[in-house]
């Protein structure tokens, strides 16, 4: 099986495939919102110390790992030592319940993006959308969609379906991105919203802030599933992952950054809030739609726009599970992808529902897509982060000096990864489940 285990077409599909992971939701939909409610440019320097300083070893280690060891998840702890199979299986299991609500937002986006082409006239989207996600036939069949489209792309195999859909939704991406910015950008008033990224208020600084940073880190940057360490497994022997770890740091900020650049100098110049929470994206932004000449077309720009990159990053998520179905039990894509999308769509479903007649119905004090949202981001991602640094430090022993010339700086890679990240990732927890 190991022997005809696919590979990536080039560096350049591979990377193309890594970054479409690491961009998603939590690039357009989530850092402005965490941004917004986190004090705007101060958070920003926050967030960008962290990814540069920290995250880049996790991230790598993942990559190493999947590189390493050419094998899913679960394998790939196993090859470490037998009695590692079951945090390697914490994994899959991640991203089945990262997927289960992750998907549902992906079915907001579809919804929109009806409701763009209807060119339907919205008075009040704050009503609009809580009706919306209330109404169980609806939101169900939106999130299930979704699933449905990830699962065949993903069903098709890493060339003809996973390499396809992010060659062609990456570019499509930034094409829409950049059209976007130039738009918001000529908007009067927009310098506000650029004040508002970029001029640090460092009075708002605070240790809760810190937290919000680096759980953005991680959930954006893809750490902490197997996502990258599935995608790395793929990588040819001879090519570097360090470049590719430069990479995809590089251009998930970037287009995190872009997505503020879009999003804020809109939202100053029509005098609305930026601090709105979860809901910025469908019911602040689409005010500003309601209120300009052709604003469907530029609704559904926006929302395509959001599709692709959620599209991307949730194949990479589903990845997960599937190489781990169809290494492990030796069953076809397609029909670990068709189990998938059962046992996703059996989670999803009671989760879309939290937001209507599940209203009440609590896990732990939490509605059922906030017990997933908050088990995952708050206590799997990090503990398999976790994890994963400790055996690629301790066991498979991956040391700075490998790949990194200078002295010092290999030093200090291999301090981060033995001791220093798994003790943040620790404090992260111990908050996190406070
Ligand atoms: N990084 C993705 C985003 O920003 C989400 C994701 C998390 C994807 C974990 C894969 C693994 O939306």
């Amino acid at each position: 099986m190991e022997d005809n285990r696919p590979s990536w077409s080039s560096r350049l599909t591979f990377i193309l495939a890594a970054v479409g992971s690491a961009v998603g939701l939590g690039n357009i939909w989530r850092f402005p919102y965490i941004m917004g409610q986190n004090g705007g440019a101060v958070f920003l320097i926050v967030y960008l110390a962290l990814i540069l300083t920290i995250c880049f070893i996790p991230l790598f280690a993942e990559l190493a790992v999947g590189k390493i060891t050419k094998k899913e998840c679960i394998g790939a702890f196993e090859s470490v030592n037998p009695k590692f199979k079951f945090l390697g299986f914490l994994n899959p299991l991640t991203g089945v319940l990262v997927a289960s609500f992750y998907f549902i937002v992906g079915g907001w986006i579809i919804n929109y993006i009806a409701l763009s082409f209807a060119q339907a006239r919205i008075e009040d989207y704050s009503s609009y959308f809580v009706s919306f996600i209330q109404n169980s036939v609806s939101a169900c069949g939106f999130t299930l969609i979704f699933l449905f489209i990830c699962v065949w792309f993903t069903a098709r195999g890493i060339k003809r379906g996973i390499e396809f859909a992010n060659n062609v939704m990456m570019p499509m991406f930034a094409v829409i991105l950049l059209g976007l910015i130039i738009f918001s950008l000529t908007l009067p008033n927009a310098h506000l919203g650029l004040e508002y990224m970029f001029k640090p208020d460092f009075s708002k600084i605070n240790a809760h802030m810190f937290l919000a940073a680096l759980g953005q880190a991680l959930f954006t940057l893809s750490i902490g599933m197997g996502a990258l360490l599935t995608y790395g497994s793929y990588i040819k022997e001879d090519k570097s992952i360090l470049k590719s770890t430069y990479t995809i740091i590089f251009s998930d900020t970037l287009f995190a950054l872009m997505a503020g650049i879009m999003i804020f100098p809109a939202i100053f110049s029509f005098g609305l809030e930026p601090n709105s929470g979860a809901g910025l994206v469908f019911i602040t932004i689409p005010q500003i739609f309601a209120q300009i000449p052709y604003g469907n077309i530029v609704s559904a720009a926006f929302f395509i726009l959001l599709f692709a990159a959620a599209i991307t990053s949730g194949i990479s998520i589903i990845e997960v599970p599937i190489a781990s179905m169809v290494e492990r039990l030796k069953i076809s894509r397609t029909k670990a992808c068709t189990i998938l999308f059962f046992i996703i769509g059996l989670i999803s479903v009671p989760a879309t529902l939290s937001f209507g007649v599940l209203e009440n119905f609590k896990l732990c004090g939490k509605t059922v897509f906030d017990f997933l949202d908050f088990t995952t981001s708050s206590i799997l991602m990090p503990l398999n982060a976790l994890f994963l640094c400790l055996i690629a430090g301790w066991f498979l022993k991956i040391r700075g000096n490998h790949f990194i010339q200078n002295k010092f700086f290999a030093f200090l890679f291999d301090i981060g990864l033995k001791f220093v990240i798994p003790v943040i990732l620790v404090a992260l927890l111990y908050i996190g489940l406070k």
